[in-house]
């Protein structure tokens, strides 16, 4: 069985087609460069740069593969949450195909498409704790099966790669800010600034990052005159300290909420085995580490997928087309894309979702 996925809910337009026996047969992905500028995805141009390059990365991936578009046996993209332009160009290159070709449509859920992708790498059972941590979401879930998610917690305001990308842009390091924090953070102190860590003594499994992000900012506005961190001119060593104790505070605010809900995953799923992180974020080897021992602590194995398949990418959204494919969860061609679309919205409130005590 194979089948074709199409991700363009944010800023990569990426295709992929992967096997049952989990082979990734060919893959494509182009990354637009065009947001650099701006600091952050701007809706317009992404949606533009999906039209313009979604067929040529289809045709790429499946050159790569060898495959012939009759062999594939589904046809998946990711319909939502996202930028609305951007999924209906996934949506809509998917279902064109799907009906030319007489073959079933899936439509994923991008989340999803992170939630499952480390099944690929890892031979993970459910029900899997997860930590989701991307540029638009920050939720830890109980992954019980194929479309059946417990939210145990969420950010209430920024996701956390939000919070690496805003506080880049505060330091002038430029968009998608995460991987230069972390390149920067391993030159730096993590002792030197003392920063805060939101909700940390809420009792229950959300997360916020606004207040660290302010801190950050107020930092930044000691180095000026006028209080406009745009002219603040700050040593290089002081930006590499700024971005450790950043990231080290933001980890640990992670690791604390993960820990209560490893708590109540223990009592709640005795089944369980694996603490999963996956998601843009989940690139970070820093935060892997910190999770890694935390999940050794409870006996509990940790896994993650490749790097380059935590950020978007083509093969998750194959991935979870291909797990909905193989139990019968296809669309109709009338499925609409979804900017909003919740991961748990037809779970039953299960007693302590949301406001986990631990
Ligand atoms: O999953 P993703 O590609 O897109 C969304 O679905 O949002 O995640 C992108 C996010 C960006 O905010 C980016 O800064 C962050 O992932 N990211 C990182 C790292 N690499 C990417 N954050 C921290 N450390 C990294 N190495
Ligand atoms: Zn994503």
């Amino acid at each position: 069985m194979i089948v074709l996925g199409i991700e363009s809910s944010c800023d990569d337009t990426g295709a992929a087609i992967v096997s049952d026996s989990k082979e990734i047969l060919g893959e494509a992905l182009q990354s637009q460069e065009e947001h650099k500028q701006y600091g952050g995805v701007v809706p317009e141009i992404a949606a533009r740069a999906h039209l313009e390059h979604v067929d040529e990365i289809v045709n790429i991936c499946l050159q790569r593969a060898h495959v012939d578009l009759k062999e594939v046996d589904a046809i998946a993209a990711s319909c939502g949450p996202g930028l609305i332009g951007g999924v209906v160009v996934g949506a809509m290159t998917a279902k064109a195909l799907a009906l030319a070709l007489n073959k079933p449509f899936v439509a994923v859920n991008h989340l999803e498409g992170h939630a499952l992708c480390a099944r690929i790498a890892h031979p993970i059972e459910f029900p899997y704790l997860l930590l989701l941590v991307s540029g638009g979401h920050c939720q830890i879930l109980v992954v019980k099966n194929v479309g059946e998610y417990q939210r145990l917690g969420t950010t209430i305001d920024d996701a956390a790669g939000e919070a690496f990308d805003k506080v880049a842009k505060m330091l002038g390091l430029g968009y998608p800010g995460g991987p230069m924090i972390e390149k920067l953070a391993a030159t730096g102190d993590d002792s030197r600034f003392t920063l805060p860590r939101p909700l940390i003594g809420s009792g229950d499994c959300n997360l916020s990052f606004s207040g660290l992000k302010t801190a950050v900012r107020k930092i930044i506005e000691s180095y000026t005159d006028d209080g406009n961190i745009d002219h603040a001119i700050l040593p290089k060593q002081d930006v590499a300290d700024i971005c450790a104790c950043f990231q080290m505070t933001a980890t640990d605010c992670l690791v604390k909420k993960l820990e209560r809900a490893i708590k109540y995953f223990k009592q709640n799923y005795p089944s369980g085995q694996h603490v999963v992180v996956s998601g843009g974020v989940a690139s970070n080897t820093y935060l892997r580490g910190k999770l890694k021992e935390l999940a050794e602590k409870y006996n509990l194995e940790f896994a993650a997928p490749p790097i380059r398949f935590c950020t978007d990418n083509g093969v998750m959204v194959a991935w979870a087309g291909l797990e909905r494919y193989r139990l019968g969860l296809v669309n109709d061609l009338d499925f609409k894309p979804r900017p909003r679309w919740p991961l748990d919205e037809n779970a039953p409130k299960a007693a302590g979702a949301g406001g986990v005590k631990a």
